[in-house]
């Protein structure tokens, strides 16, 4: 596989030049990078790689992550410069707090949680939708040393009853309600629902009454978030090793059982820091805005930590790319808060192409200040990269990056003089990646041949050293396949230039609108109903999202009733059990599904057939026969217009 750089500007790229001397010598480089950060110890080593695969970086340093976020710029300087802009139009609301104001919300809430008894190393869930108090739990519980661990607002009372079970908190703070378009999504019976699930009980919750619909409180167990903050004496950073966790973020793997990827202080203050300049190509005091959410890794690392640590103000959007109130949003939050550069997913830029295709309401708003487009979470496609690069006339960057790491694997570089653009590539692989892509016999392929991407150990300060409580699970899911080397999951080619090209997931994970979801996981939901006999999901092609679920019913011998309402009803069931972020609305009963002779699914088939691609019949197969019934029960819905081959 070939392709050419369609797109280039002008200018030499210092990217070979920083990628060599990162090669050459990787712990001088980052103990470089990390002199731009407050130490309150320096570490005895960069890098301890004695117990591979577990390595740490910067052993023996002490450090306060909030300290490097606020008080570090307050002390320096930035005191009046805005830290953090709330920007809500599904409310119709605006706050700016400087590092001052932020410094001084955090210290209050960080006093409150620890009069709750928290102290450094105890774990803090945080349930709530985008407000600025999302960021100051995060940054509070920093502050004390706490281990925070964010669950994402879309998720339902069961996903947060595990992540609860296996995060075992103090305390959770939480919120009265989210706003969605047209719809109040109210927590309390979440959290209520998800704390009576869970085996762990937290001590305390704090609940943030928000005016839009406020809620009863627990007696005995949930406070008022103003009177706890109200009463509360304002904490000191607590110095914490390097090495200590920062937060624990569950994402999806290929059970139901999310993975805790975990963060360290030292190493992830490093990479963020340095990844600000020399990514994304801003300087301390410009505007950044990533619209995402808290509740993901992107809403971690450049929401709520990168943009502060390197003295940027971070825009927190409470809305969608349309129809808050129309496809003009992002273009009317750039213009008025003179965003230098923006990060999203390519689904909301196809989300906005959809409702403005001539790009008109681009044209209301004074772009001036904006200079670069940063988008990732699933693969990018070029349609969606060419038309945002035209109507905005700044160049876009795709860069590609995982929880697991907490920021890119490969990137244009922009803060070191961009490469040349191909559609469809991410670029090179950032200083800090070893990329290689290897075959099933862990053999390196030539240049544009597909294969396993995977990248050689030690992985980079910042991203995860181990899995929560799950050392075992960090080698089984990640480190064992390929030994010397971290699995990415991710399939695809490096092209004779070095860009690399990212294809598709290795497992079960599918992307939807940007959200990283475990086939597997909708599959033991749909498995609970008592009809099904047997299920499977797979992520069929989504104009708009990417990807979507599709669930294939089998029913039990027997069962009567009809199929609508069997389908109707476990549509339900993913939603109050994982919630509405799945977006599993269709599924189909089938008589049987294709497999092996050895009993393994062929979902692989199945996607294809769904997507209208060309399809072989498996060699393996067990009954050539299924596969046009399977093609009829997708038409059936909507999909599968494709020809056997
Ligand atoms: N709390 C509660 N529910 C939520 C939620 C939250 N924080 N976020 C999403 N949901 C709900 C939505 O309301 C929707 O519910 P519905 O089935 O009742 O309509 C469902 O979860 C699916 O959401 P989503 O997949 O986001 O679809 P959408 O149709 O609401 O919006 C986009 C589509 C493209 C506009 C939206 O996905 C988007 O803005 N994406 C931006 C990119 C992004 O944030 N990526 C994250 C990683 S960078
Ligand atoms: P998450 O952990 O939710 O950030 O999801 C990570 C996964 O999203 C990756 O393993 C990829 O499959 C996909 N992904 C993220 N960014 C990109 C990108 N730029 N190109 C292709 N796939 C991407």
């Amino acid at each position: 596989m070939t392709s050419s750089a369609t797109t280039s500007r002008p200018g030499s790229s210092r990217y070979d030049d920083v990628y060599g001397a990162w090669r050459r010598d990787p712990e001088a480089f980052w103990a470089a990078a990390a002199a731009d950060i407050h130490w309150e110890r320096r570490w005895d080593k960069v890098l301890d790689a004695s117990n591979p695969p577990f390595y740490r970086w910067f052993p023996g340093a002490r450090v306060n992550t909030c300290h490097n976020a606020l008080d570090r710029h307050v002390d320096g300087g930035r005191a009046d410069q805005a830290a953090l802009i709330y920007d809500s139009p599904i409310t119709g609301q605006k706050r700016t707090y400087t590092f001052r104001q932020l410094r001084d919300e955090v210290a209050r809430l960080a006093g409150a949680i620890a009069a709750r008894g928290v102290k450094a190393g105890d774990r803090v869930v945080i349930y709530m939708p985008m407000v600025p108090e999302a960021a100051m739990a995060m940054l509070a519980c920093a502050r004390l040393g706490a281990v925070h661990s964010v669950v994402f607002g879309g998720f339902a009372a069961n996903e947060l009853a595990t992540r609860i079970d296996d995060a075992k908190p103090k305390l959770i703070l939480s919120a009265s309600c989210g706003i969605e378009p047209g719809r109040i999504v109210a927590y309390k019976p979440l959290l209520d629902g998800a704390i009576g699930l869970a085996r762990h009980k937290p001590d305390a919750c704090f609940v943030l009454q928000r005016p839009q619909h406020p809620c009863g409180l627990v007696k005995g167990r949930d406070v008022d978030w103003s009177e706890a903050v109200a009463n509360a004496k304002p904490a000191d950073c607590v110095t914490v090793a390097a090495t200590d966790p920062l937060y624990i973020l569950y994402t999806s793997g290929t059970t139901g059982a999310p993975k805790g990827i975990v963060r360290d202080n030292g190493g992830h203050l490093v990479a963020l820091n340095w990844s600000m300049g020399n990514i994304y190509g801003v300087k301390p005091g410009e505007v950044y805005w990533a619209a995402s959410d808290v509740g993901w890794v992107v809403g971690h690392s450049y929401i709520v930590y990168a943009p502060l640590i390197h003295g940027n103000t971070t825009i927190l959007y409470e809305g969608k790319p349309v129809g808050t109130p129309d496809a003009g949003a992002f273009w009317r939050v750039i213009a008025e808060h003179r965003c230098a550069a923006m990060f999203t997913a390519p689904t909301a830029f196809r989300a906005i192409k959809r409702d403005d295709p001539k790009g008109a309401l681009i044209k209301k708003y004074d772009l001036k200040h904006f200079r670069t487009l940063f988008l990732a979470g699933e693969r990018c496609d070029p349609d969606t990269l060419l038309w945002a690069q035209q109507q905005l006339g700044v160049p876009v960057v795709d860069h590609w990056w995982q929880t697991e790491t907490g920021w890119s694997i490969a990137a244009n570089c922009v803060g070191l003089g961009m490469l040349p653009v191909k559609p469809g590539s991410p670029t090179k692989p950032v200083p800090g990646y070893d990329l290689q892509v290897l075959d099933a016999q862990g053999q390196a392929v030539e240049p544009g041949d597909i294969g396993a991407i995977v990248v050689k150990l030690p992985l980079p300060p910042g991203s995860f050293p181990t899995l929560w409580n799950a050392d075992q699970r960090y080698r089984d899911s990640y480190m064992n396949d390929y030994p010397g080397y971290y699995k990415t999951g991710d399939a695809g080619y490096v092209d004779e230039d070095g860009y690399v090209f990212v294809m598709a997931r290795t497992d079960d994970v599918i992307n939807v609108a940007g959200h990283r979801l475990s086939t597997g996981a909708i599959e033991e939901v749909l498995a609970s109903h008592p009809d099904v006999a047997e299920c499977a999901v797979i992520g069929a092609a989504d104009q708009l999202k990417g990807q979507v679920p599709l669930g294939f019913l089998v029913l039990k011998a027997g069962v009567d009733r009809p199929d609508h309402d069997i389908v109707a009803e476990t549509v339900r069931l993913v939603r109050e059990r994982i919630g509405p972020v799945a977006a599993f609305k269709v599924a189909t009963v089938v008589k049987r599904l294709p497999k092996t002779r050895s009993g393994k699914i062929l979902r692989g088939t199945m996607q294809k057939i769904a997507d209208g691609e060309e399809y072989k019949t498996p060699a393996t197969i067990d009954d050539p026969a299924i596969l046009p019934e399977i093609a009829e029960a997708l038409r059936s819905v909507g999909y599968a217009r494709g020809q056997m081959a």
